[in-house]
């Protein structure tokens, strides 16, 4: 067997994950989240689910992986042959995000076309951004072309490569967002928008800022997907797990963070609070307002934009090299088989997920458009049954103590042990078997919320 090459430093470990994990989880799907489901009580609720939740479940599977060296399929066979399903199952979570994801970002490549090409003026009218996803053949050609690219490089295998340059990207994309924040802050008005963001208003408080937020949270970080499970196995002993999951999530969620105060008091200040509930279009409907208002806009706008589709693209490229390698690992295919499975049905997949919104947007399931549908199954339905199973079998199969044995490896102190033990014995599963059965009836109409 091929020797497992490792991340050569703690901080390369933490900057890969966090190039994969930040994304458009964080630019496109975090403020509109928090938008709608009450600003600052999301913000509060997420921040406390990522601490305890979000801690527990990335120090369990990252622990996993670099324990047996293996990704998730082979590890939980590895560790009990029961669980040998639980890893094919957390496999099919991210073969479901990854043809919506290219769409989107797909989106993204186009508003970055319409900037540099002098359209962004045209951008910011209303109506601009419905009658493009509405259409037919363009946003299936922006789709194509990310999910084309992303198979180029993952075909060639030097996803790595291109995660290095998620080094250099990342503080550029950190530095824009806080010029475009500084601006909209600027602006009369603003400040409702940011006490809406950052204020816990208690009426805003219910059960489904919690679904949304504990989805969103393993969405981000990339939790219930394998995915951690394999960074875990190139993870050399040597580094500590417990600080490096902090330092992602501090990271990811610091993304997320500037992602809400850039665009929700932008929100309040060009479209009013009635815009809040907009959903998805979000991003794509209240920026370039703002960068039309700006004086240099289009400069900041398209490399904006530029910065959000990099970001969006290795996102795309490290979900496709999770579903490549799975296929690759659970079949014994070549990887330029995988890799044309893996576009023929993305192709498919994500084409239904485009048109979804224009000529088959009649479709409807449970209510909702295919994209979204899409991602309610795989954030709502498939993730928390993972966690569940991750949880059952961390607690009661292998024991907690084996994870902290793992995090402990040469020295290392693991300061959360208590309250990973507790979460995960006591609180997560139950918590987590809630979150699924409220998901499950509220899209079947039982269950108003
Ligand atoms: N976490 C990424 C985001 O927030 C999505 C992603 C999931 C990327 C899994 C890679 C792997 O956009």
């Amino acid at each position: 067997m091929k020797e497992r090459s490792s991340f050569n430093s703690k901080i390369g470990f933490v900057l890969a994950a966090a190039a994969s994990a930040v994304g458009l989880g964080n630019l496109w799907r975090f403020p509109y989240l928090a938008a709608q489901h009450g600003g600052g009580s999301f913000l509060l609720i997420y921040i406390i689910l990522s601490v305890t939740f979000g801690f527990t479940l990335m120090v369990a599977e990252i622990s996993i992986g670099r324990k047996t060296k293996l990704s998730a399929i082979g590890a939980y066979k590895k560790l009990n042959k029961k669980f040998a399903f639980e890893g094919v199952l957390s496999m099919i979570v991210p073969m479901i995000i990854l043809p919506y994801y290219a769409v989107i970002n797909g989106w993204v490549l186009k508003y970055f076309a319409a900037f540099i090409s002098g359209e962004d003026k045209a951008a910011a009218a209303d109506g601009y951004f419905n009658a493009f996803i509405s259409e037919t053949g363009e946003p299936l050609v922006w789709f194509l072309i990310c999910l084309a690219g992303a198979g180029v490089v993952v075909f060639l295998g030097v996803t790595h490569g291109i995660e290095k340059s998620g080094k250099i990207l990342m503080p550029v994309l950190l530095v824009l967002m806080v010029i475009v924040v500084v601006f909209v802050l600027s602006r009369p008005g603003s400040l409702e928008g940011v006490k809406y963001y950052l204020v816990p208003n208690v009426k805003n408080l219910s059960f489904k800022t919690f679904l949304a937020a504990i989805g969103q949270l393993f969405y981000s970080l990339s939790i219930s997907m394998g995915i951690l499970i394999s960074y875990g196995s190139y993870m050399s002993k040597k580094h500590h797990i417990e600080s490096s999951v902090h330092q992602i999530e501090f990271f990811d969620t610091l993304v997320a963070f500037l992602a809400g105060l850039m665009i929700i008091p932008a929100v309040f200040t060009f479209s009013g609070d009635a815009a809040l509930s907009s959903g998805p279009s979000l991003m794509f409907v209240t920026l370039p307002k703002v960068f039309a208002s700006m004086a240099t806009g289009r400069i900041v706008g398209t490399v904006f934009f530029l910065m959000v589709f990099f970001a969006a693209l290795t996102s795309t490229i490290s979900l496709m090299e999770a579903v490549v390698s799975n296929f690759i690992d659970a079949f014994h295919m070549k990887r330029s088989t995988a890799v044309l499975i893996t576009l023929a049905y993305c192709g498919v997949l994500g084409g239904l997920a485009s048109l979804g919104y224009g000529p088959l947007s009649g479709v409807t399931i449970f209510g909702m458009h295919i994209l979204d549908f899409m991602d309610f199954i795989s954030n709502s339905v498939l993730m928390p049954v993972v966690a569940i199973i991750t949880c059952i079998f961390v607690a009661f199969v292998i024991k907690p103590g084996a994870i902290i044995e793992e995090v402990e490896a040469e020295g290392s102190v693991f300061r959360g042990k208590k309250v990973f033990s507790f979460i995960i014995k006591f609180v997560a599963p139950w918590f987590m078997i809630l979150i699924l059965i409220s998901s499950i009836m509220q899209a079947l109409g039982l269950f108003k919320l």
